[in-house]
C-alpha cells in the first residue's frame, strides 16, 4: 500500500467533492436532520463552490492517496474570521482533516496531521488550531495524541438548523 500526499489540482475538483461528501456524510449523520444534512452537503461541495474554493492558491487542500486514489484529505487556511484571538500569531487553520472510514485507524491520518505539521513549520507559522465538534470522541482523541490542546474557546458549528458546538484547539509551534 503506497500512501502518497499531494496538492489538490482544480482537474480534481469532482474527486474532491466526491470524497468530501462522503467523509462529511459518514461524520455527521445521525447528528442532525436528514434534510439539513443535504442542504450542507450541496451548499458546501457543489462543484462550483469546491472549484472556487481550489482556485484559491492560498487554499491548500491536499489528498492523501492510496495507490493513486484519495483516501483522505486535508483543508487548510490562514483565516482568521472565526477566531480572531490568532490574530496575534501566525496561525494556520486546519479547516478540515477527514480519512475514508475504511481507512480509520490505519495511520493516513498520521501521515495527514504530520504532513500539516511540517507545512507549517516551512512557512514559519506559529500555531496550528482548529474546531472539533464537542462529541467528536474520536477525532478529539486523535487530536490529543498528535499533540493538540483545548485553548478553552468554543464556536457554534451549526449544520442547517441543528445548532452544534465545536471546541477550538490549538498546537503552538514555537
Ligand atoms: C479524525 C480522524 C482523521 C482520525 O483518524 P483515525 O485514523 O481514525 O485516528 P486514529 O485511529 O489514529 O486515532 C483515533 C483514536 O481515537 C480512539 N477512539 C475511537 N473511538 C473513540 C471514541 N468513541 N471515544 C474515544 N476515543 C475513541 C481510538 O482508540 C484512537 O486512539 P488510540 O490510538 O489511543 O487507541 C478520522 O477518524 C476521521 O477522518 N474521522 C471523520 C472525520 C472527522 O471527524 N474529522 C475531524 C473533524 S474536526
Amino acid at each position: 500500500m503506497v500512501t502518497t500526499i499531494r496538492r489538490v489540482k482544480i482537474k480534481d475538483a469532482a474527486a474532491l467533492a466526491v470524497i468530501g461528501k462522503s467523509t462529511f456524510y459518514d461524520t455527521f449523520t445521525g447528528t442532525c436532520t436528514e434534510e439539513d444534512m443535504q442542504q450542507f452537503l450541496e451548499d458546501y461541495f457543489n462543484i462550483g463552490q469546491v472549484n472556487q474554493e481550489l482556485a484559491d492558491e492560498n487554499d491548500f487542500f491536499f489528498f492523501a492517496e492510496i495507490d493513486g486514489v484519495p483516501a483522505g484529505y486535508v483543508r487548510m487556511k490562514e483565516d482568521y474570521s472565526q477566531f480572531p484571538l490568532m490574530e496575534q500569531w501566525k496561525a494556520l487553520e486546519l479547516k478540515r482533516i477527514y480519512v475514508d472510514k475504511k481507512f480509520h485507524g490505519k495511520g493516513i491520518a498520521q501521515l495527514l496531521i504530520s504532513f500539516v505539521e511540517s507545512f507549517a513549520r516551512e512557512n514559519q507559522y506559529e500555531v496550528v488550531w482548529l474546531g472539533v465538534w464537542e462529541h467528536n470522541l474520536r477525532a478529539k482523541r486523535f487530536y490529543e495524541k498528535s499533540g493538540f490542546e483545548d485553548s478553552g474557546h468554543t464556536h457554534n458549528f451549526p449544520i442547517g438548523n441543528t445548532p452544534q458546538t465545536d471546541n477550538w484547539l490549538w498546537k503552538f509551534l514555537i
